[in-house]
């Protein structure tokens, strides 16, 4: 049963917690609903489309003129497992950390270290969510889901989805065109938990050892400590991406700056820790107005409380101003700005 609402407030619906609305807000089930809702109100086929997961990732400028649509497609059903593996198709609407929770509970490996992100399982493909070493596209096989441009459903294997760093077609090409409806993920009955990255190594030795279910404690213990819980303190985690540049640029940035955290990728090039750079330009719990970059993460603003959307952006245009004058770093956001 589908459910719209006319002049919706998205206060509790965007984790920035920005006070702005939208015109109308229709939570569909399943297909048949989105069919239902076209045909008992046509006029709703003109309104401007936002689809919505749990709004972790967009920074609303002003009020939204036109519809969000929020796929709250729901459940979990194995489609496929042998002794090794067990692959699992999930709605777009579950909360993605439950279904991580229910992984590790059953002793499946593959999603561990994303647990506690914020938001629903349509995200996770759109986004390529990551963390602590690992990308959502190394366990998801294919994404199901409904192409508004083309009016008809889709299915995506993982080839197809062009998945890079904290993107993928879904985001590239079809923002706002394709509703996720479901994905197919692949995890693993055995396997060797990935331990490397920052604090988790030193986390799990603290706990005892590497375990499935150690791995996902010592996730939720780390992020916990660092990043501002959306329910208390609003913000949309990672605002930039960790920029991308060559070896030389790196080389000079870690001389000027001894400790700045460096990933090799291929191709002569290297992952810098955006975090690193603009606490060293002075902005760690900087505050703007009512926007401020957050205290224990320079990584992430936040919403000191009724901070607009604009004040936000501002915070962020300095700041990636300051960067690529101090370093001459080019910070590309990673949250979605919604005019
Ligand atoms: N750092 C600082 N000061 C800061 C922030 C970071 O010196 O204020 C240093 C840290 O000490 C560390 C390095 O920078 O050595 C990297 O920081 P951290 O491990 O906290 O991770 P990150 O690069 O800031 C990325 C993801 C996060 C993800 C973590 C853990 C991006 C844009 N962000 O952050 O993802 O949780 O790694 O894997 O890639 C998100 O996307 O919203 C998100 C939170």
């Amino acid at each position: 049963m589908y459910k719209l609402i006319p002049n919706f407030s998205l206060k509790y619906n965007n984790s920035f917690g920005l006070d702005v609305a939208a015109n109308y807000w229709l939570s569909i089930g399943d297909q048949e609903d989105w069919i239902l809702a076209m045909e008992q109100y046509p006029h709703l086929a003109e309104e401007k489309k936002l689809i919505v997961g749990g709004g972790s990732n967009l920074l609303f400028l002003a009020d939204f003129d036109g519809m969000i649509l929020s796929p709250d497609f729901s459940g979990y059903s194995i489609t496929y497992q042998d002794g090794d593996s067990v692959e699992v198709e999930v709605g777009a609407g579950v909360d993605w950390d439950e279904f991580v929770a229910h992984c590790v509970g059953n002793g499946w490996y593959g999603a561990e270290n994303l647990s506690l992100i914020p938001g629903k399982v349509g995200a996770v493909p759109v986004q390529n969510i990551g963390a602590y070493g690992v990308e959502a596209e190394k366990i998801i096989v294919r994404v199901n889901g409904y192409n508004f441009g083309k009016q008809t459903a889709e299915c995506y294997e993982h080839d197809a989805c062009r998945f890079s760093y904290r993107s993928s077609l879904f985001k590239e090409q079809w923002l706002n065109q394709f509703m996720v409806t479901s994905v197919v993920f692949r995890l693993w009955k055995q396997g060797e938990v990935v331990t490397g990255y920052g604090d988790l190594d030193r986390t799990l030795r603290d706990m005892g050892g590497p375990t499935l279910a150690n791995v996902r404690n010592a996730v939720i213990q780390i992020r916990e400590a660092k990043l501002p819980n959306p329910k208390k303190i609003g913000n949309a985690g990672s605002f930039f991406k960790n920029p991308v540049v060559s070896a030389e640029q790196a080389a000079e940035l870690a001389e000027r700056l001894p400790g700045l955290p460096v990933y090799p990728q291929a191709g002569n090039l290297v992952k810098v820790a955006a975090g690193f750079l603009i606490d060293q330009a002075g902005w760690k719990g900087k505050k703007v107005g009512r926007a401020a970059v957050h205290d224990r993460q320079a990584l992430v603003l936040v919403n000191l409380g009724g901070a607009t959307g604009e004040e936000i952006l501002g915070l962020s245009q300095a700041i990636q101003q300051d960067i690529l004058e101090k370093f001459g770093v080019v910070l590309e956001r990673e949250v979605q700005v919604v005019c």
